[in-house]
């Protein structure tokens, strides 16, 4: 039986959610643009991925590339993925999965990865062949990167498909969509995904308990509402989206905010690499994650030797000499320096926001959590999320190593 007899008859099962019918009811190329939008655990990677191995195995000449607006390594890709589903749908036999892409073993088709901000006008010459491209987490693509990519996928029936987590209705993927006639866009949440697992839901319903309006945004796919008196309003992060290459910088830290218990329900541990070259500022990873003790003291060593960063800053008023004490059961010899808030949070994250209104920081990745917490931390808060309190941290140390802090830390 050949592969498309196999497709046909349904020997190769690709069972597709229902809301994604009106996505593959067009011929190919009509419509040209097929993108599906909602929130977390819709399924809506799993889907492309399928209908991309689907493509290839029909025509194994088909180019595909799955783009991101920002690329930092193939982990964060979509290849993991494809790859997994290749493997668990036992469809190994018509693919050769490479270091850094995929290849039909039946024609030349592949499938590659990159960043859009990698590419310049020039480079981005080298897609045109290509027959689709793939735009995940596509609320982050610039408006450059699709004036780019568009005309660049140029080759008869070709077509670009978009997935996304909706974040501001005036990100320039939702202006792409709009009024937009060869188009197909469904908008989906985990409630419509049949493969959604129990686990996922009792998450979900957890969050709709505990905040309707951030549940509304993350599980349902709704914008992401400007939070009433929030010290980071929306244009200061946009201000911050703005680098190209990370300089040589100054000085390093990493900081950490840690969380002394790792119960399921306990407080993340915020761990935010930051940089400085002269009077900017640079974000240059956000490692937070809910662990033990012995395995995010692990994070920041590792992130200290990493970045080859000159010290580890660590908020202590929980942990107390504890932190201390887990950090250097893994290396002895980190410099380490305890610090204790004694003045409000509001206190501390006022002159790190100013930072952001004068355009003088910079977010080196794509970090939406943490921009999330930046952007619905407010006055009242009852407390400030780890991931920005670590932020607030890293920038207080190294701002204040300028030598010309205009404010005392305690
Ligand atoms: N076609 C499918 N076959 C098998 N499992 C699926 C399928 N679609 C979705 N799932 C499962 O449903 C869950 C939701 O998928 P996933 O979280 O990747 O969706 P998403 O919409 O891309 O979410 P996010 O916005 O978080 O990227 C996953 O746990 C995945 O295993
Ligand atoms: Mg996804």
């Amino acid at each position: 039986m050949s592969h498309l007899q196999a497709i046909d008859q349904g020997v190769i099962s690709f069972a597709h959610p229902a809301w994604s019918r009106p996505l593959f009811e067009g011929d190919r190329g009509r419509p040209r643009y097929r993108a599906a939008k909602g929130g977390r655990a819709s399924g809506k990677s799993p889907f492309f991925a399928e209908i991309l191995i689907k493509r290839m195995i029909e025509n194994p000449d088909t180019k595909a590339i799955c783009i991101r607006e920002v690329q930092r390594s193939l982990e964060f890709s979509s290849k993991q993925l494809l790859a997994d589903k290749i493997i668990s749908m036992g469809l190994l036999h018509y693919f050769e999965i490479q270091q850094n892409r995929i290849r039909s073993v039946f024609g030349e088709g592949i499938i590659i990865f990159q960043g859009m901000q990698d590419h310049t006008s020039d480079s981005v010459k080298s897609l045109e062949g290509f027959d689709i491209a793939w735009c995940e987490e596509a609320q982050s693509l610039s408006s450059r990167s699709i004036e780019l990519l568009d005309p660049t996928i140029r080759k008869e029936g070709s077509e670009i498909w978009f997935s996304w987590n909706p974040y501001k209705k005036t990100d320039p993927v939702e202006e792409f969509f709009r009024d937009n006639d060869q188009s197909v866009l469904v908008h989906v949440n985990y409630l419509e995904n049949p493969f959604c697992s129990e686990n996922i839901k009792e998450m979900a319903a957890r969050s709709k308990a505990q905040n309707i309006s951030k549940y509304n945004h993350v599980w349902l796919g709704d914008y992401m509402k400007d939070v009433e008196g929030a010290l980071w309003k929306d244009p200061m992060i946009r201000k911050a989206q703005n680098f190209d290459e990370v300089p040589q910088l100054e000085r390093i830290v990493v900081a950490i905010d840690p969380a002394v218990t790792a119960k399921e329900n306990s407080d993340e541990t915020g761990i935010i690499v930051a940089g400085r070259l002269g009077e900017r500022f640079f974000i240059l990873d956000d490692l937070s994650l809910r662990a033990s003790p012995d395995t995010w003291a692990r994070a920041v060593v590792e992130a200290y030797h990493h970045w080859n960063a000159d010290r580890i800053v660590a908020e202590v008023n929980n942990g107390g000499d504890l932190v201390e004490k887990v950090i250097r059961t893994i290396d002895r010899s980190v410099p380490y320096t305890p610090v204790r808030a004694s003045r409000g949070k509001i206190l501390r994250a006022e002159p790190i926001a100013a930072l952001y209104e004068q355009g003088k920081v910079s977010h080196c990745g794509e970090f939406r959590e943490l921009e999330d917490q930046m952007t619905s931390y407010t006055p009242l808060s009852k407390k400030s999320p780890d991931r920005l309190d670590a932020l607030v941290w890293a920038l207080t140390e190294l701002s204040r190593s300028t030598g010309q802090a205009v404010w005392r830390i305690s």
